[in-house]
């Protein structure tokens, strides 16, 4: 009998499994776009929210900065982006769980506020994770969400990802990019039964030291690095050119760079 070929693990691109690279890969950008996003929802300090999709807790840290909350619970399915958050916050208003925004582990009405910062475009079924933060939001409680504008290229990452492309390799696209439109959002939020659904568009800039601190965040994204690891290093050379001549970068000067993100907010009935 011939013995079963054994089962490696099959990682999924969209699973981060380093902290420390998704916060310069992103986390910095998500904060960047948490602080108008913020100011767009105006709720009182003193809430309870759940940070739904926390990741390595960087929009956890606007909260602290900007809302005074009362409480945030973070969930989040990845034990190194958990890990990562837990080690970055340790106050005794926050508490980090693992989970799933699709079946989340909080009971029903237990927070004021619950927001989805980046995370959407990754949940397989939107409308029932948009369906689980009304379930645990108390009634007249904001439901909201920011994601990057993928189709109108607003992902901070567009000009790797279009090189990457150009140069004839695929990338996986998240599993709900059509959600990140504004009036897919929109509609997720009706579909959800709630009202006062408004949206907002935010750009946000952010400065790199050199062209080459802005290449190396790509490696905090599993998919890219995952194709870069695969290239031989001509191959691989030939889109970081690729991407320096499109975003005008060199090695000692700073770049500026911007991003531009959806945001959707509604209140439950
Ligand atoms: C781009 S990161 C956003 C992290 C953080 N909210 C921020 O603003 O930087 C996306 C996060 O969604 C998480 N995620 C992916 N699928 C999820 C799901 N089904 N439920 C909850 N979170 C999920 C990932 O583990 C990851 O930490």
């Amino acid at each position: 009998m011939s013995a079963e070929p054994a089962e490696l693990p099959v990682l999924s691109p969209f699973v981060f499994d380093d902290g420390a690279a998704y916060e310069l890969m992103m986390g910095r950008w998500s904060m960047l776009v948490a602080q108008p996003f913020l100011v767009w929802l105006s709720l009182p300090a003193g809430l309870k929210w759940l940070d739904d999709g926390c990741g390595d807790g960087s929009f956890t840290e606007s909260l602290l900065l900007h809302q005074r909350p009362s409480m945030v619970l973070g969930v989040d399915p990845s034990p190194a982006q958990l890990s990562y958050a837990r080690q970055r916050i340790s106050h005794a208003r926050v508490r980090f769980l693992q989970g799933d925004a699709q079946a989340l582990p909080l009971p029903d009405a237990s927070v004021d506020a619950a927001v989805m910062a980046l995370v959407l475009f990754f949940v397989p079924d939107p409308l029932q994770g948009v369906r689980e933060m009304v379930r645990v939001v108390q009634c007249g409680g904001t439901v909201a969400a920011y994601q990057w504008d993928l189709d109108g290229g607003g992902l901070p990452l567009q000009p790797i990802l279009d090189a990457v492309h150009a140069e004839g390799y695929q990338s996986q696209a998240p599993p709900s990019a059509w959600s990140a439109t504004m009036a897919a959002s929109c509609s997720l939020w009706r579909s959800a039964d709630m009202i006062d659904v408004q949206t907002r568009q935010f750009g946000v800039s952010r400065t790199f030291d050199s062209f080459d601190n802005y290449w190396r965040t790509a490696y905090g994204s599993p998919r890219l690095r995952e194709l870069f690891s695969s290239l031989s290093p001509i191959a691989l050379q030939r889109v970081y050119e690729r991407v320096r001549l499109r975003v005008g970068g060199t090695s000692d000067r700073p770049l500026v760079l911007t991003a531009r993100a959806n945001a959707v907010s509604g209140r439950k009935r």
